[in-house]
């Protein structure tokens, strides 16, 4: 599929310069619309560790042309390792099945990179740091931001995040707020020279494989990022500091010690390999389906509408996909009258998939943190039996899930939904003259 260029070029303001953010930018930007793009961290830069891209992201990469760059220093995963958390016995291997594409692990900051190099050096999008959005007006659009100043488009797409301004504006009340779930992660990652010298560790670095190590509560999922030269470590555990904000902060080294106490070695000697005294830790949060994610010509996109749980490493690839949506229905209108129409779309082509996706991740969590009895001895047995082709319990490693997962098209769904809605758009008119 060749990038429809815009028939009617827009003025879109984008909310954010997150993944999603910067996705849209790309994307839209290509297309010939023009882009200015608010934020309001001082500058420019992702945080966090490892991230997947999966098949599906993947696709819509190489169609932007940012590929080469991911490839430049992404890892392509060939195996899926789980293990068991106690002694780390092998439960399974799922490979990767390539029909839909690699699956391939990057650092997040590399991504990000990617994706912002592409976007700025086009001349039609600009970001504005230090841009801090307190508040949209939907007809005529317009976003305000703390500073005073009021920008004006032909539509806004907030990638604004989990705790999203626009997002209460839009929906006028304050039934989005965020909820912890009562999860948090540690994120880890350890330079190749310090793994080395252990011939297990070594092991694990230099093979094109993610573990997943399974337990009461908790799971560990873990893989080499910049060309083996980093090693990534997610390790989800209950949240021990009950409700609250949802937040990026540090933690004692001292707490992730105490919560893998007891784990497979290999555990105990990733951990054992932190040098700081801290940890980034994650708290994970979500909010409910919202009843709506477009108002006029706004809308909302990533995080914004649907956070989720990263257990199957969806959260990226949903907003990224949002993106693809946006920027192909928005390139399909023929005249700003049906802005309006191409949101509907969007949000016609997006919600169900995204809000499955997210549940996905919620189930997910119940069958890796299974507490060890009846229940979780029936799961490994399944997986034990899963080599012989049966349904994986794991969602992420499960074949069936992988090609509802992987073998989704977002600008193709985007586009027949666009076609379906034209043509009843259109019987519609004929049937009234
Ligand atoms: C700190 C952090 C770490 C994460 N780590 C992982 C991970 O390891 N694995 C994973 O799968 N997912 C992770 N996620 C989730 C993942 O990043 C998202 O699912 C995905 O990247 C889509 O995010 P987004 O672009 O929608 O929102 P975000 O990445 O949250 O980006 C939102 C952007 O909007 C900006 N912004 C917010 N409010 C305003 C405003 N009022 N005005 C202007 N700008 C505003 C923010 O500064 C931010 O740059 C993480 C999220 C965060 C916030
Ligand atoms: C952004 O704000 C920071 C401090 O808050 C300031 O140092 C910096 O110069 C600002 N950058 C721009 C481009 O306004
Ligand atoms: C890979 O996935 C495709 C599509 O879902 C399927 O037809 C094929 O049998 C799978 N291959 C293997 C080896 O599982």
């Amino acid at each position: 599929m060749g990038l429809t260029r815009a028939k009617v070029p827009l003025d879109v303001i984008v909310v954010g310069v997150g993944l999603g953010g910067v996705a849209a930018a790309l994307t839209l930007g290509l297309r010939g619309h023009n882009v200015i793009v608010l934020e309001s961290a001082p500058k420019l830069m992702e945080v966090g560790a490892g991230i997947q891209v999966s098949p599906n992201m993947l696709t819509l990469l190489d169609r932007w042309g940012v590929s080469p760059s991911i490839h430049a220093r992404d890892v392509s995963l060939e195996r899926i390792h789980i293990r068991r958390w106690q002694n780390g016995q092998l439960l399974g291997t799922m490979p990767v099945n390539k029909t839909h594409g690699q699956q391939v692990v990057i650092h997040r900051a590399d991504l990000h990179k990617s994706l912002a190099d592409s976007a700025l050096a086009l001349p039609n999008v600009e970001l504005r740091i230090n841009s801090t959005v307190s508040g949209v007006t939907f007809s005529p659009v317009s976003v305000s931001l703390t500073t005073g100043t009021v920008i004006t488009g032909d539509v806004v797409i907030a990638a604004d995040g989990i705790k999203s301004t626009v997002r209460g504006h839009l929906l006028g009340d304050g039934s989005s707020s965020p909820i912890p779930t009562g999860d948090a992660a540690y994120r880890i990652t350890l330079p190749r020279s310090t793994m080395e010298r252990d011939p297990d560790l070594k092991r694990l670095i230099d093979e094109p494989a993610a573990t997943r190590w399974i337990g009461p509560a908790r799971h560990i999922v873990a893989y080499p990022l910049r060309k083996h030269e980093l090693f990534n470590v997610v390790l989800v555990h209950p949240d021990r500091r009950g409700v609250g904000e949802c937040w990026t902060t540090r933690s004692p080294k001292q707490s992730m010690v105490d919560d893998y106490c007891g784990w497979d070695p290999v555990v105990t000697k990733l951990i054992g390999l932190v040098s700081e005294e801290e940890v980034p830790e994650w708290k994970l949060c979500l909010h409910r389906p919202l009843k709506t994610w477009t108002r006029g010509c706004v809308a909302l996109m990533g995080d914004a509408c649907h956070p989720m749980l990263p257990y199957i490493a969806q959260g990226t690839a949903q907003a990224v996909e949002d993106a693809a949506a946006l920027g192909i229905l928005l390139s399909s209108i023929s005249t700003r009258s049906e802005i309006p129409l191409a949101l509907k779309v969007y949000e016609k082509s997006r919600k169900r998939r995204a809000e499955t996706v997210q549940q996905s991740g919620s189930d997910n969590r119940i069958t890796l943190h299974l507490p060890d009895g009846p229940q979780q001895e029936a799961r490994d047995k399944q997986f034990r039996a899963c080599r012989l082709g049966g349904t994986n319990p794991d969602r992420w490693s499960d074949p069936e899930m992988q090609q509802y997962l992987w073998g989704w098209d977002a600008e193709k769904a985007a586009l027949q939904a666009w076609d379906e809605r034209r043509g009843r758009v259109l019987r519609e008119m004929r049937h009234r003259l």
